[in-house]
């Protein structure tokens, strides 16, 4: 009554096209692939980010709206850490000054999940310290 040969055949076509958007990935869009590759600070005195590392990960961007909040409505700019560091609250000033290329790090997770935070339209890397003589 079946063919079962057609009927094996019929599946791994069918197996191949509803398959075939990973295929593709891993032939051609090999980028789109890629885990993140973050380059952390090295030196000595940036080994502590500015809250805990289980905080940055899930947080970064709610204190980054509270650092902006705090500045621009309350022109409060000293931030204390949970280990009581304190910190001047800026994006350029204070994140980039230790995570100084943002291609090798916000970036490498931003285009993982197809992110572009538009904050670089203002706060561009030319306003960092070390890049403002
Ligand atoms: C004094 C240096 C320093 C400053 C300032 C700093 N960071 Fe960090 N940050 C680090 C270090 C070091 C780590 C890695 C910590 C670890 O692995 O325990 C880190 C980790 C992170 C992570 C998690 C990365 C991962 O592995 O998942 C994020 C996100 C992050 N920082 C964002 C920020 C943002 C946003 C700011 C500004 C609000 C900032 N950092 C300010 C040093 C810093
Ligand atoms: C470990 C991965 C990781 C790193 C490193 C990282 N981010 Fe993020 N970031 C994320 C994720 C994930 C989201 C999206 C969260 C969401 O969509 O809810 C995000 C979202 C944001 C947002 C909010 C975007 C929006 O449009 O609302 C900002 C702002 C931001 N990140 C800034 C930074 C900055 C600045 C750095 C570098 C100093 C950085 N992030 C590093 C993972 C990362
Ligand atoms: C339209 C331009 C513009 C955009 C876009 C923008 N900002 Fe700002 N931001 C400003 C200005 C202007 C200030 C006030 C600067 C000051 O008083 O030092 C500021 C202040 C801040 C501050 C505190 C001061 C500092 O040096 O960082 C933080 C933090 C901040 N913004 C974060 C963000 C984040 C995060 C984004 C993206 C989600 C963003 N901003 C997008 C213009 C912008």
């Amino acid at each position: 009554m079946y063919d079962s040969g057609k009927i094996i055949i019929g599946l791994i076509i069918f197996a191949g096209i509803f398959t075939s958007p990973f295929w593709y990935d891993l032939s051609g869009g090999k980028e789109a692939l890629k885990a993140p590759v973050l380059v952390l600070p090295t030196k000595a005195d940036q080994q502590v980010c500015v809250n805990t590392l289980e905080y940055m990960r899930a947080d970064h961007m709610v204190l980054l709206n509270d650092w902006r909040y705090e500045v621009v409505r309350l022109g409060d700019r000293t931030y204390q850490s949970p280990d009581h560091k304190e910190f001047n609250m800026s994006l350029t000033g204070t994140c980039l000054n230790c995570h100084a290329n943002s291609a090798q790090f916000c970036d490498q997770c931003h285009s993982y999940i197809g992110e572009t935070p538009y904050c670089w339209e203002c706060h561009t890397e030319i306003n960092k310290p070390e890049n403002m003589q």
